[in-house]
């Protein structure tokens, strides 16, 4: 089930955040980013919107979504998903982006564009493809992996207009 998070989701979507980012696998985001500045950058303005993943009372997931750019950018949307490492691989991460795209469409969006979606993501990759977004380019090793070292960062994009 997903629906919009409620101020009391925060406990439960603040360590799916922390464990996504200390990773450092998917995100380009500060590992060092504290909880306060977590839930500045992951609940944006309204129009913008957060929802959450539920199984029972519990947060599996979570996918805010929002105007890529502002002012002549905003009729293109954006937006980030992310699953809780012991939920994956279950469709969670199928309905939190379903659902983003919904929102898109009914909000008036043009298209949506993913625009650093790292390289060696396969999953989010695969996802993304298996719902019609294309990749436009690749940024050349701009993202630093573990162990990979430096990958690529797509742009992906769906056109909604067609
Ligand atoms: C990417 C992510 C959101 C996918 O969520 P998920 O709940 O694991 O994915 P789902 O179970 O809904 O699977 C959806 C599709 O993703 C692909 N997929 C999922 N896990 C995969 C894996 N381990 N390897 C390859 N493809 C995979 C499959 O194509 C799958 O399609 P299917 O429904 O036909 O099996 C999740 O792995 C995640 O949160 N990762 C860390 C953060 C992240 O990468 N976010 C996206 C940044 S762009």
């Amino acid at each position: 089930m997903i629906r919009d998070a409620r101020e009391d989701d925060w406990s439960q979507i603040w360590p799916i955040i922390h464990d996504v980012v200390t990773e450092q696998r998917t995100f380009a985001y500060d590992p060092a980013m504290t909880e306060p500045e977590a839930r500045r950058s992951w609940l944006p303005a309204p129009p913008g919107r957060v929802v959450v993943a539920l199984d029972g009372d519990r947060v599996t997931g979570t996918a805010n979504m929002y105007a890529n750019r502002p002012g002549p950018g905003s009729h293109v949307a954006s937006g980030s998903l992310m699953v809780a490492r012991a939920a994956r691989g279950a469709g969670v991460g199928r309905a939190l982006a379903t659902d983003l795209i919904a929102w898109a469409r009914r909000s008036g969006f043009a298209a949506i564009q993913f625009n650093a979606v790292v390289d060696v993501n396969e999953a989010a990759i695969r996802l993304y493809e298996s719902l019609g977004f294309v990749t436009l380019g690749t940024a050349p090793g701009a993202f630093r992996h573990p162990e990979l070292g430096d990958v690529g960062l797509r742009i992906m994009w769906l056109d909604l207009r067609s």
